[in-house]
């Protein structure tokens, strides 16, 4: 039986046995781009030669080279014409002949070949990644190989001759050519920008400095070894290796390969090579160390787009906007970005005051270094700002410690932000007023200002009531001014919102220099500060960590939904810095700390505090789960995140944040860890999530409060009683209200009251979403409008902990 199985198993393989040998491909060999798997694939099957779909939706084909073994694989060569990705629709064929490679469309008309000038034998994908076309009468004779045309990436036992370029990627996904190239032409390895589209090449940003007059002296091939060093190789045998790479530690069992990204940065990557899973490319070396500041000529945009400016972050560069202005291509970062308004010499803005239109924005430590029209000094910062304001040349003034200010124009160029600044180089963006944020359609929180309402007749009114309007509006303007401190108001947005803009030095004054931290949240540190400008108004200043990086350009709009917020039991959002890397949002001071530091003290809190707060939460959560027009989802409702003012007045904070800083991806790890004991079930399921999951929380922490303990007690020798919703139940289910409440005397008195909110909190925390109440529900019941049902057993929630 077993034999049997056997010989039926080497039969059925035996048809596929030439494709998967050794042996090199004979004339005559044909692929076809009809499905993946066309290709030939090396002795030891790392490498494959052939057809890839170009992207998963698409009827054109790429003929290439990848990483075969890798799940990615990677691309590490494409065929090209005149620097163009060669495609293939669907059902092209190449062919193998004995002049060379003919690519044919399906109608039989040539779109590609590769005529070397020997006669060829046969072909062969090699172990190392090249694939080669054999000479006639000679083995060991290419007559042309992929080694000797690289595209963007060589790989180890490569030599680049003389004359040899690497062409960067349009996009990681386009394989147009790019903006940059590597030249080995000169003796010296040369890191070039283009202007693209042209071929026309600007000063380059890396050069290895090996050429030299004497030949014999002068850099003759680059070499990418076996053991995955990549140096130079002079006429006279001497090896240099390359200025500013880093040494190599020797890896072994990887795979190794160089490519110029699209980015420009010329990488080193390694891939381990054994077959445990998520694995990825990682980065050995790379060229430049900083590609912000490596790029220098005074034409191009730089490593980013006109008019935005380059961070670096983990060596590679990353491109923002400055606030107000928008990409260019929202799709693509390097696109560079615009204003989003015209700004000009236009009879619009001349006939206004420059203060009603424009304000200036601060970001620290950005500079473009070009493009200066002006240069005033000694001048202050304030000086400096007003002359932008009412210059309509002016896009930009440069400001530094040394009392200097240059005026910029567009488009402005080379933009860096620069990681180790220190301050005293900062950037001064002259921004229409108004233009964020921009939202008339009203379907967000809270009530709407005054301004907005003038803002939306303004769009649809004559001119003659225009001009009134705008009198109205200066003198609101005015007389608000008047009534805030004065001294601010350029720098401060007057929105819908009534959300201020902070700039990183007043918060740094403000909280003395982030030195009294109030408490590390989920999303960042907390620290106490009193606003100079304001009456002396202590503030709660948060510094979220690091946005997920796909929220990074949503920030604004979502600081601006929290903003639109109004209600007595949520944390007031004052205002937000967003300079560079940081994040800041300004909070209202809460003097009474966290509903956590109060519940588990000892003594406990009274009862009827208790009973108040819970109330004020449900009333928070109530509005925003349903009387805003877009549901805020809270996504972590816990002691630690409801606040307490000086009238013990329970407020939520943090609410809106957890969409901008979890990305979908993490969301459900964070939250498990961050909060163990309060998240829904669903949260491990991977099912969408809605607003019951607060609803699932807030019945832990409706438990907590009753009993004045946490959610889980791990010190707790039974694990049924270490988890308070199992130990609540149970107690539910006995009558012992009193074990629960502790013998607490004020709420014994009032027993059918801690029944009916134990009741409450066991529909909340129902495995089944639907069968937990609504939020307004809850509120009803607690409010005594509703009565409750007998709550099911709750699911076992220690079974799910101990599982992840
Ligand atoms: C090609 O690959 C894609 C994804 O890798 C797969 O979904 C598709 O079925 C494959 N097509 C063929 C003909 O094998
Ligand atoms: C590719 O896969 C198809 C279907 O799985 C198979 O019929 C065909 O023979 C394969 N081609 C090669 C070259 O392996
Ligand atoms: C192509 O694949 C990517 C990821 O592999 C996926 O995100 C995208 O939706 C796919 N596009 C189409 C049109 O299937
Ligand atoms: C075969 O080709 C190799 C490499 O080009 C060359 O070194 C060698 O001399 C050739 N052998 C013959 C017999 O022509
Ligand atoms: C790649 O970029 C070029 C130039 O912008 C564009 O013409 C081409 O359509 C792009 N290719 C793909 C597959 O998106
Ligand atoms: C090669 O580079 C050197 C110095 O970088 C330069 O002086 C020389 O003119 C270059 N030669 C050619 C042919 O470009
Ligand atoms: C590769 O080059 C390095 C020196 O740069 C050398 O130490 C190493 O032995 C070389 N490896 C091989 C296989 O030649
Ligand atoms: C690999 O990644 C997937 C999805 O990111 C994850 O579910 C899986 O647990 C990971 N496996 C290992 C071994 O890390
Ligand atoms: C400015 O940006 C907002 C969205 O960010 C957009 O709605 C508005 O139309 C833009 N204004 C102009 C003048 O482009």
């Amino acid at each position: 039986m077993d034999s049997l199985a056997l010989s039926c198993l080497i039969l059925l393989s035996l048809p596929l046995l030439p494709f998967l040998s050794a042996a090199n491909i004979p004339l005559g060999s044909t692929l076809s781009s009809t499905s993946n798997n066309s290709s030939w694939i090396s002795p030891s099957r790392d490498f494959a030669f052939g057809f890839r779909q170009l992207n998963n939706n698409s009827d054109l084909f790429l003929l290439a080279i990848w990483f075969n073994k890798i799940p990615e694989r990677t691309i590490i060569w494409h065929a090209n014409e005149d620097n163009h990705p060669v495609l293939a629709p669907r059902g092209s064929t190449l062919e193998l002949t004995a002049t060379g490679l003919q690519l044919k469309d399906p109608g039989g008309q040539a779109i590609w070949d590769e005529k070397p000038n020997k006669i060829v034998s046969d072909a062969a994908t090699l172990d190392t990644g090249n694939f080669v076309l054999i000479a006639s009468g000679n083995n060991s004779d290419y007559a042309w190989q992929s080694f000797k045309s690289p595209t963007d990436t060589i790989l180890p036992t490569q030599i680049l001759d003389l004359g040899s370029v690497l062409v960067s990627r349009l996009t990681e996904t386009n394989f147009s050519k790019g903006r940059f190239e590597l030249h080995f032409s000169n003796g010296s390895l040369l890191l070039i920008p283009v202007a693209w589209p042209t071929p026309f090449q600007y000063k380059s940003y890396y050069t290895s400095d090996t050429y030299s007059a004497n030949s014999f002296e002068s850099g003759h091939q680059l070499v990418f070894n076996e053991s995955a060093d990549i140096y130079i190789k002079k006429n006279n045998g001497q090896i240099v290796q390359l200025p500013q790479w880093n040494r190599l530690s020797p890896i072994a069992d990887h795979y190794f390969r160089a490519t110029l990204d699209f980015d420009g940065v010329f990488t080193e990557y390694a891939y381990p090579k054994n077959s445990a899973p998520n694995q990825s490319w990682f980065t050995i070396r790379r060229l430049p160390n900083n590609i912000c500041t490596a790029i220098s000529d005074e034409f191009g945009s730089g490593a980013c787009g006109f008019n935005s400016y380059c961070l670096l972050q983990n060596g590679r560069p990353f491109c923002e906007c400055p606030p107000g202005y928008l990409f260019v291509d929202p799709t693509n970062i390097f696109s560079g970005c615009k204003p989003n308004y015209s700004q000009g010499c236009g009879p619009d803005d001349g006939s206004r005051n420059a203060e009603e239109l424009y304000e200036m924005r601060e970001l620290a430590n950005v500079n473009w270094p070009f493009g200066d029209y002006e240069r005033l000094e000694p001048y202050d910062q304030t000086e400096c700002e007003t002359s932008c304001l009412h210059d309509c040349l002016c896009a930009v003034a440069i400001y530094n410690n040394a009392r200097q200010c240059w005026k910029k124009r567009f488009p402005l160029s080379l933009g860096t932000y620069d990681n180790a600044g220190t301050g005293f180089t900062k950037a001064l963006i002259k921004v229409r007023k108004g233009g964020f944020p921009v939202d008339f359609d009203g379907n967000t929180c809270g009530k709407k200002g005054i301004p907005i309402l003038l803002g939306a007749l303004l769009l649809g009114s004559s001119v003659f009531f225009n001009g009134l309007l705008l009198l109205a509006i200066s003198l609101l303007v005015f007389v608000w001014r008047k009534r805030k401190d004065g001294k601010k108001v350029q720098r401060s947005s007057i929105s819908e919102t009534n959300l201020r803009f902070f700039s990183l030095a007043e918060l740094n004054e403000a909280t003395n220099g982030f030195e009294d931290e109030l408490g590390r949240g989920s999303f960042g540190i907390v620290y106490k500060g009193v606003l100079k400008s304001a009456s002396g108004n202590a503030v709660a200043v948060k510094k979220l960590d690091k946005l997920a990086q796909e929220r990074e350009r949503e920030f604004k709009t979502e600081v601006s939904a929290i903003g639109r917020t109004h209600h007595k039991n949520l944390v007031q959002l004052l205002g937000f810095c967003d300079e560079g890397l940081n994040r800041l949002l300004v909070y209202e001071f809460m003097g009474n700390g966290t509903l956590a530091n109060l519940l588990f003290a000892i003594p406990r809190p009274d009862w009827s505090l208790r009973v108040r707060i819970s109330l004020e939460i449900a009333r928070g959560l109530l509005y925003l789960h349903e009387e805003c027009n877009i549901p805020i989802i809270h996504c972590d409702i816990k002691p630690q995140n409801i606040l307490l003012d000086q009238d013990f007045t329970a407020k939520i904070s943090d609410f809106g944040l957890s969409k901008l800083l979890l990305s979908d991806q993490s969301r459900t790890r964070t939250v498990i860890r961050g909060t163990r004991g309060y998240v829904a079930p669903e949260w491990f399921k991977n099912v969408p999530v809605s607003a019951k999951v607060d609803v699932y929380s807030f019945g832990v922490v409706l438990l907590e409060i009753i009993c004045c303990r946490r959610s889980v007690e791990m010190e707790l020798e039974e694990e049924r009683s270490a988890i308070l919703t199992d130990w609540a139940y149970d107690c539910y289910v006995e009558g012992r209200l009193d074990v629960l409440v502790d013998n607490d005397k004020a709420a014994m008195a009032d027993k059918s009251r801690v029944r009916k909110w134990l009741m409450t909190a066991l529909w909340c925390v129902q495995e089944d979403p639907l069968k937990r109440p609504t939020t307004k529900m809850i509120v009803q019941i607690l409010e005594g409008y509703l009565e409750v049902p007998s709550p099911p057993m709750p699911p076992l929630y220690s079974l799910q902990l101990t599982e992840n």
